[in-house]
């Protein structure tokens, strides 16, 4: 599908946007292996997400969905059932890698497998920890799907993540709530910890010290209510916007603010951004509240180290960001973009060259030199659905009409995006 974004002369409005989706998945998994029904209200829209109930489903649970109301008829940590033939994990590396955790513990063996995209990407991380706690997993040649993973009974492991990933460490954290004892896991930068908000809340013993987190396995994990907060990664587009198309003014409601996450705002704010946030509430341990952001001159500046891996996701938007800033955007340390639904060095940057954005591209981040001009292009999602969503962004600022290709590749997180971003635009 292609997608035509016009100018933007202002971005104005209030809207609320669709369930986070990090936090989707790990209600659904955990919902799945806690005893009795979880109603989860705002569940994420996009593909992946369902693509996490699709699996759960193929294992035997019972998943009701009433348009973003889920609710799940959760069996306990030893009811799940050998499913009939492949988990289909689509393109979520989070379904993939999260929910390994949980098949390693299984009497059963199960086969996952993904599309093309999840296909190319580096499960070996996930594959260490879980070997080393008792499951055997073979993968294709390098570590890449299909997983066929034969659970066994696990022992608890204590383990230093080599790379930044909450999907890796909460595969780690699933696979501990099966082994009888304590799974510790260190992390080299702090990652989103929904996980571990989300385990405390259905009963596990979870204690976080700085960037280490201590599990004790086979707890009672129950069922409860959940309440999804709308996702940041998300509102960073709709954000951005508003920062750059003049004479904007945007409210985006009930907004996760999960401190792990809301980096994007404090960088945004740093760098010149006119953000407020308002009517902060706590659910299910989880902050939400209102953003509201008004177009601003935005200075650039330099992102790395922590703060890289804490804003990942919305490197491409602030690439764009930095193009129209004052002094540009140095991304550092990002080399995990590499390895995304698609290598988003590189997509990011092509679009950019496309649209006349000088940029210089490095092993492990980018630089977006300031004050530039977007020209009227034709771009491409590659079919990667942040890209997508970002250069109908960068496409609202260009000089005159671009199309976009592949552009349906944004329903893998938000669906919603377009019709949204037609409202405000
Ligand atoms: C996610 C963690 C991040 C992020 C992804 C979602 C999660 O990936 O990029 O979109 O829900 O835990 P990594 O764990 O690979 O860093």
């Amino acid at each position: 599908m292609q997608e035509r974004i016009s100018p933007a002369t202002r971005i104005c409005g209030e809207i609320c946007l669709p369930g986070d989706k990090s936090i989707s998945h790990r209600y659904a998994m955990l919902a799945a292996i806690a005893e009795g029904e979880s109603r989860i209200h705002n569940y994420s829209t996009g593909a992946d997400c369902h693509s996490t109930l699709g699996c759960v489903r193929a294992l035997g649970i019972a998943v009701d969905e009433q348009g973003s109301d889920v609710t799940i008829q959760g069996r306990g940590l030893d009811g799940l059932m050998a499913p009939a033939g492949d988990l289909d994990a689509g393109n979520s590396g989070s379904t993939m890698r999260m929910l390994s955790g949980i098949l390693a513990a299984q009497p059963f063996t199960s086969r996952m497998v993904g599309d093309e995209s999840l296909s190319r990407r580096p499960m070996g991380r996930v594959i260490r920890p879980l070997t080393e706690m008792g499951a055997s997993i073979s993968a294709r040649e390098g570590g890449f799907p299909p997983l066929e993973i034969r659970g066994a009974k696990l022992r608890p492991i204590d383990y230093t993540l080599p790379v930044a990933s909450a999907q890796v460490k909460s595969s780690i954290l699933f696979a501990g709530l099966y082994a009888a004892g304590t799974t510790v896991v260190r992390e080299p930068v702090r990652s989103r910890d929904h996980t571990e908000i989300a385990l405390r809340e259905l009963g596990a013993e979870i204690r976080v010290e700085r960037r280490m987190i201590t599990l004790e396995g086979r707890p009672r994990l129950t069922g409860r209510e959940l309440f999804v907060p709308s996702d940041i990664s998300s509102a960073a587009f709709f954000l951005v916007a508003a920062l750059l198309v003049p004479g904007s003014e945007l409210v985006v409601r009930g907004v996760g603010l999960n401190p792990t996450r809301s980096t994007l705002l404090d960088v945004l704010m740093s760098m010149g951004a006119s953000i407020r946030v308002r009517d902060v509430e706590q659910r299910n341990g989880e902050l939400a509240g209102q953003v509201v952001v008004k177009s601003s001159a935005i200075r650039g500046g330099m992102i790395e180290k922590e703060t890289t891996a804490a804003l990942i996701d919305e490197i491409p938007v602030l690439a764009i960001l930095g193009a129209a800033s004052q002094e540009g955007l140095l991304v550092r340390d990002a080399a995990e973009l590499r390895v995304k639904e698609t290598d988003r060095i590189t997509t990011a940057s092509e679009n950019l060259k496309r649209m006349g954005i000088q940029c210089e591209v490095m092993p492990d981040g980018i630089r977006v030199p300031g004050r530039q001009r977007f020209r009227a292009a034709e771009l491409d999602s590659f079919g990667d659905h942040r890209i997508a969503m970002a250069f109908s962004i960068a496409a609202l600022l260009a000089d005159g009409a671009c199309e976009i290709r592949g552009a349906d590749a944004a329903s893998v997180s938000f669906p919603e995006f377009y019709r949204i971003l037609r409202q405000v635009a």
